[in-house]
């Protein structure tokens, strides 16, 4: 029987544990044992009790919940050798020879370093006594599958990751409560989003939210004129009757010279067109929270890929990352992926920005465009 580990590694993100559930109902239908490798990482490192094997009904319920339950964590002793010879040890111990993990590029970068090393890391088991020879031509192979949890949507050959979805309604629903009260004093807001490197749930909460300026790295305003231009746009929209005004800023803004835009600075120019402004910074309200029925339907499928991509893959089959586009669920190459999302980053602090925008994928960039022709002509009516 094939005995498959599912991880959780990273931020969280709504989704997990439907990816979890789905994983360990999948491996059963498919006669393999699940096991649940608690605390990210960590739980591979120090083994023991973080490894615990999963059946059907230790995941009931476990669909719709926000957050992880077998635990994430930045583990710092699997960026060292000698971390990633205890978690290859402990997983023979535990005949464990498959490798499931949701999280950010980071961590799937981890899981990909970690199958290419792996015969030296067994060799290096076996001179040292740790494992037998029979176990070392056992577990030959490492396999390892990578599913993507992240709230920032923030990986390329993908339309989307497990989570971004549920934090963008919850953004959404956020700015809706602010509205009411911002349209009752006739005020204005800014709203800070989450988005260290990528723009995409301020841009889609701009959009679905009708905020009258978004600010995202990907398309950075003029270093010389975003005020400017913020300040003409926002008083347009007032001129036209708005009585309310909502700028949306992603934490990891920028201007075209790569300064930061902070929401202080938004929120000067607008008290500087004299309107009573206040900052609200969602925070990790964004993260938490249940799954909306995107991200628990996007887990479920994409976890039962993950299963049928451990029972097929082969050694020369590189690493898999299961996305979805255009509506379907697909394999990608892992290390593809990563290193394409890396080079959006690189491009952004290139100054490269259309190279970025490009690179990230084409919906974005067309949803973005669609945005600015329509923007042109709003009058801030929403
Ligand atoms: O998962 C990515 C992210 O949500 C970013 O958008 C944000 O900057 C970061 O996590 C916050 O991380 P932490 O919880 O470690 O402060």
């Amino acid at each position: 029987k094939k005995r498959i580990a599912v991880m959780t590694s990273g931020g969280d993100s709504p989704g997990m544990c439907a990816v979890v559930r789905a994983v360990v109902r999948a491996g059963i239908y498919y006669d393999c044992e699940v096991y649940g490798c608690y605390e990210g990482y960590s739980g591979l490192v120090q083994g023991g009790s973080l490894l615990k094997k999963l059946d059907w009904e230790d995941v009931r319920g476990w669909l719709s919940l926000g957050g992880t339950l077998i635990g994430t964590a930045r583990c710092m002793e699997f960026k060292e050798r000698w971390g990633r010879l205890k978690a290859a040890k402990n997983m023979i111990v535990e005949g464990i020879d498959a490798l499931v993990v949701c999280g950010g590029d980071g961590s799937l970068t981890g899981a990909d370093l970690f199958r290419s090393e792996w015969p030296s890391l067994l060799e290096e088991l076996v001179a040292t006594g740790e494992i037998s020879t029979e176990q070392r031509a056992k577990y030959q192979y490492l396999t390892i599958v990578g599913l993507v949890g992240s709230i920032d949507n923030d990986m390329a050959l993908t339309d989307s990751t497990i989570g971004a979805y549920s934090s963008l309604e919850r953004i959404c629903e956020m700015v809706d409560y602010i509205d009411s009260t911002a349209a009752s004093h006739s005020r204005a807001f800014v709203v800070e989003v989450m988005g260290r490197h990528c723009g995409w749930l301020a841009l889609m909460a701009g959009i679905s939210c009708g905020a009258d300026h978004i600010f995202i790295p990907e398309r950075p305003h003029k270093a010389g004129s975003w005020r400017d231009e913020l300040k003409r746009v926002c008083s347009r929209h007032r001129e036209k009757g708005r009585r309310k005004t909502t700028v949306i800023v992603a934490e990891g803004a920028l201007d075209d010279e790569l300064n930061p835009i902070t929401s202080n600075q938004v929120k000067d120019c607008l008290v500087e067109i004299g309107l009573d402004t206040r900052i609200t910074t969602l925070g990790h309200v964004q993260r938490g929270g249940t799954a909306v029925a995107f991200d628990r339907m996007l887990a479920t499928l994409q976890g039962v890929d993950a299963v049928r991509a451990v029972l097929e893959n082969t050694p020369e089959t590189p690493s898999p990352m299961i996305g979805i586009l255009d509506g379907k669920i697909v394999r990608k190459p892992l290390m593809e992926a990563v290193k394409l999302t890396k080079s959006v980053s690189s491009s952004i602090a290139a100054k490269k920005f259309d190279e970025a925008m490009a690179q990230r994928d084409s919906t974005f960039k067309e949803s973005y465009a669609n945005f600015l022709d329509i923007s042109e002509h709003d009058d801030g009516s929403q």
